[in-house]
């Protein structure tokens, strides 16, 4: 099949080289001329594992091709989707104009039938804002169809994501729309759910919504373990043991972070709130990860009594590990706050430290883990990289200044730690 993509982004270049990968022909376009021409020259703006190699290949073999206009995608593909950006507005309000930029673009260049398919996280009802948008702006009234086709991917596992969903939704309107994208979809042995157009853009909003809400729960439980000295490693295995819980999303932390979960709970309890129904539930999910972060600050400040003057080695920025994405990843605020108390922060992680060097000011960054933890006061985990699960402690120790460590992440066993002559903190436990 002939399949457009709007928005290379991360979301829109792992579906495009996808899609290509199963035997479709595909254009990804964005109007950022820089990261097509970036793309053209085979280099991947952000680090995704597989993606590089899956994107080579395709465009190798002429299924992948690049392109900044619209008029190019609109001529060439039957199936159209949508991967723009939308970010929160102050309010949480997602905001859509550059999904509107988009249908207006469509519409004008529409000479035969398409199908336009969202795929960006939106709110409910935006799917018919399109519709109607498209059909105010489509002047030589051709037909055309919108439908809905929910993203589940995740940073750092979104190539194997797109090829093993756990189940494939799609929102439609028209018998037609519906039967392109089964047919687009055959090649995948996942369970494909059949909806309207509302609601599939419910079902993705509410399982981001779902999945963080899970995450605040085990961290509100940690915290009540650490209060009364339980185990919440232990607690969060005999929960997850139950089927009806699962194991998976019960891990403890220093708080989920990302692109999708912090503004998609906000675009979601903003819509609660627009329909009158309480969004009290979706805040606390909200306000237990904030305290998440702060509780870590205050753990380290006890541990180290005064931080003024201290050194802190951070290992791990990224909101999770196998990406250098740091939008909202809890590291950023924790060392924002450190750094008021006065500490010094030498900083490493395997990924994101360009993208760290941007957005963390006053912070010192150190080739490898043991190199950021040498003379350090402590080290603190942010993030749950491999590397560090497999680092030689006893050569970090000798390393350090004191042997302090602060886990956010739960990945070392406490007991191995203080064997070791650490002073070992943790979350929950
Ligand atoms: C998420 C959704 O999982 C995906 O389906 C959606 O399409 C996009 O948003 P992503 O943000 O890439 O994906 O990462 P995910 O693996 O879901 O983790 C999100 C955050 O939650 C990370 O900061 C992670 O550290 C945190 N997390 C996750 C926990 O703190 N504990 C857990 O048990 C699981």
């Amino acid at each position: 099949m002939k399949i457009g993509i709007i928005g290379s982004g991360h979301v829109g270049l792992v579906t495009g080289a996808g899609f290509a990968d199963l035997g479709n022909e595909v254009i990804c376009m964005d109007d950022n001329a820089q990261k097509i021409k970036m793309l053209r020259r085979g280099r991947i703006p952000f680090y995704e594992p597989q993606l590089f190699e899956l994107v080579q290949k395709n465009e190798r073999e002429g299924r992948l091709s690049f392109s900044t206009s619209v008029h190019e995608v609109v001529r060439f593909a039957k199936i159209i989707f949508i991967c723009v950006g939308t970010p929160s507005r102050e309010s949480g309000e997602a905001d859509l104009s550059a999904i509107e930029h988009v249908a207006r673009a469509l519409a004008k260049n529409l000479e035969d039938y398409r199908l336009i398919v969202e795929k960006s996280t939106v709110p409910v009802e935006t799917g018919h804002q399109l519709y109607t948008t498209i059909k105010e702006s489509n002047r030589k009234k051709i037909a055309f169809d919108v439908a809905s086709n929910p993203e589940f991917l995740r940073e750092g596992s979104a190539v194997q994501d797109f090829f093993n969903p756990d189940r494939i939704v799609l929102g439609v309107e028209s018998a037609r729309a519906q039967k392109l994208l089964v047919e687009l979809y055959k090649p995948f042995k996942a369970p494909i759910l059949v909806t309207d157009m509302k609601s599939a853009e419910m079902i993705k909003h509410a399982s981001n919504s779902f999945l963080a809400a899970k995450i605040s729960f085990i961290n509100l439980v940690s915290q009540m373990c650490e209060e009364v000295g339980a185990d919440i490693v232990k607690v969060a295995e005999g929960m997850g043991s139950d089927r009806r819980i699962g194991k998976a999303f019960l891990n403890a932390g220093i708080g989920y972070g990302g692109f999708c979960f912090p503004k998609d709970l906000q675009a979601f309890a903003w819509i609660a709130e627009k329909l009158n129904i309480s969004s009290n539930f979706l805040k606390s999910v909200r306000e237990i990860n904030e305290t998440q972060k702060s509780k870590f600050v205050s753990k380290v400040k006890k541990a180290l009594w005064n931080l003024k003057g201290k050194t802190l080695c951070v290992l791990g920025l990224a909101f999770k590990p196998e990406t250098d994405d740091l939008r909202f990843a809890p590291s950023i605020d924790i060392i924002n706050q450190l750094r008021t108390e006065g500490a010094k922060i030498v900083a490493y992680d395997p990924c994101a430290m360009p993208s760290a060097k941007k957005v963390l000011k006053g912070v010192q960054f150190a080739k490898n883990a043991y190199e950021a933890c040498r003379r350090a006061d402590a080290a603190l985990i942010m993030t749950e990289w491999r590397e560090f699960r497999e680092l030689d402690i006893g050569r970090l120790k000798r390393l350090m200044k004191h042997p302090v460590v602060i886990d956010g992440r739960n990945i070392y066993d406490p007991l191995v730690m203080r064997r070791n002559g650490f002073r070992y903190y943790s979350i929950g436990r």
